[in-house]
């Protein structure tokens, strides 16, 4: 896009200095994000030079900008995507009328808590890590932190927008509390319980990259269907952010599961820990906790509330513009997983108050892939092991599930038997313990900790060993 203001105070393709109000209201709350980022955001590598990705554009070209960049220095701007001429609503009660450039005033209070729970998990999530630059297993690794982390502030800035341009002083005030919460903190916690767990070391950095970003990744594409043509144009460009994230969770654990396999097949099983490597049972008991910690966070099964976001018109299906039927889902049904007493079954639901768990399947789907993939690396290598995904009732917190007790095959327990089984299932103190004892930094330019083999290849063309962040 050519009307991009990259060389205004905040960088912008909304034309921002035509509207003196809003460029206002970004300027004064431009040091105070600041202020947060110094005191929330990486600990220690403020001043460091780190190769950065900046959106100078949200064209194919412009929007990777690659250069060395003092994180605080980092030019966080207002992205949309390009708008499609004549945008219609594409779902719910006003399914054919033109999408909306203003807010719908009846609809006000429900998107503002839906822009607001969104921008609530963007700085939560670097608050969650912000310590782990100290025990980095590369420079690699350490820049990939970094480059996520400089993006969800971006992702708090592109909400923020929302909010201030949209919402007038009810916007300023949410856009004031983004950065009053903190993750954890049992006064002031961040909205979502996701967003107030600990992040200690590298294997939960991976893993929630891999699940809990991919969450993101579902609420944003059903946020990009939105009749609010802003929130639906903001949204898209946030997704090739994000699709990063993704990337560095999947490839993350994908070198994990290399090394322990390296280990297995060149020392033999046993040593795999010994070798200051992560045996793949651990691994699988990391995954099982992010997974459903993760699941958790698309809402109940059967919800009143989704239905009405989807019959109001602002958050639709995953991938809703192409599928074909009628977009009210008034008389439609879907299938849902239910508890029965003792037993899992399958019902029969209302495709509308459903739609959480629609979007749920969406996910688990796309989490099953980045699964195969790991296998396939574990296969390879000739070892006969399988990671696999828990049942999805299994250590829930939200929704139907939350009531009982599930194995990760999918079986009602009873209490008993949970208690005598369940740190086969998540991770143990001594596991926690083991991991934290691998964080050992590793900063020497193509050098990599032991228990992660070293990437495919480097990032924008660059060697394995380029120097990612410089050391002084
Ligand atoms: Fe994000
Ligand atoms: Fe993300």
């Amino acid at each position: 896009m050519s009307d991009a203001d990259y060389l205004d105070r905040i960088p912008n393709n909304v034309d921002l200095s035509s509207n003196r109000r809003l460029q206002r209201a970004l300027e004064e709350w431009q040091p105070k994000f600041l202020d947060w980022w110094r005191e929330m955001g990486p600990d220690g590598f403020q001043t460091k030079d780190a190769y950065l990705r900046t959106a100078v554009s949200v064209d194919s070209r412009g929007w990777a900008h690659f250069d060395y960049v003092k994180m605080p220095e980092y030019r966080w701007g207002i992205f949309l995507a390009a708008a499609e001429p004549g945008r219609e609503v594409n779902f719910g009660i006003h399914k054919g009328s033109a999408a909306w450039q203003e807010v719908p005033g009846e609809y006000r209070g429900v998107l503002r808590r839906l822009i607001v729970t969104q921008g609530d998990t963007e700085p939560a999530s670097v608050e969650q890590q912000r310590y782990l630059g100290r025990t980095c297993p590369s420079l690699y690794d350490l820049r990939n932190l970094f480059q996520v982390n400089v993006e969800e502030g971006r992702h708090l800035w592109a909400m923020v927008y929302l909010l201030d341009a949209y919402f007038g002083r009810d916007g300023r005030e949410e856009a004031e509390a983004l950065l009053q919460r903190r993750s954890g903190d049992p006064d002031k916690p961040r909205i979502l319980a996701a967003f107030n767990e600990k992040t200690p070391d590298w294997l939960a950095f991976f893993m929630f990259t891999y699940f809990t970003d991919r969450d993101g990744k579902y609420q944003l594409c059903s946020l990009a269907e939105s009749g609010f043509n802003p929130l639906s144009r903001t949204c898209r460009f946030m997704l090739t952010e994000e699709a990063h994230h993704m990337f560095v969770g999947e490839t993350g654990i994908g070198r994990i599961v290399e090394r322990a396999c390296q280990v297995m097949r060149d020392q033999g099983a046993d040593d795999v820990r010994k070798c200051g490597a992560i045996d793949l049972a651990t691994l699988q008991r990391y995954l099982n906790f992010h997974y459903s910690v993760s699941l958790d966070l698309f809402g109940s099964e059967i919800s009143t509330n989704a239905a009405n976001y989807y019959t109001m018109g602002l958050k639709g299906r995953f991938e809703e513009a192409k599928k074909d039927d009628d977009h009210t889902l008034k008389d439609a049904t879907y299938t849902v997983e239910v508890l029965a007493g003792d037993r899992v079954v399958q019902a029969e639901e209302s495709a509308l108050t459903t739609l959480n768990e629609r979007l749920r399947d969406d996910y688990i789907a796309d989490c099953q892939r980045g699964v195969d993939r790991w296998n396939q690396i574990i296969r390879r290598a000739g070892i006969d092991f399988e990671l696999r995904l828990p049942h999805r009732g299994f250590h829930r917190t939200i929704g139907h599930f939350a009531e009982a007790k599930i194995s990760p095959d999918g079986r009602v327990l009873t209490q008993a038997e949970w208690d005598a089984r369940h740190s086969e299932w998540l991770p143990t103190e001594q596991d926690a313990v083991f991991v934290a004892s691998l964080m050992q930094p590793v900063t020497e330019r193509g050098r990599f900790a032991s228990w992660i083999a070293p990437p495919t290849r480097g990032i924008n063309g660059n060697a394995i060993d380029f120097e990612y962040v410089r050391q002084v």
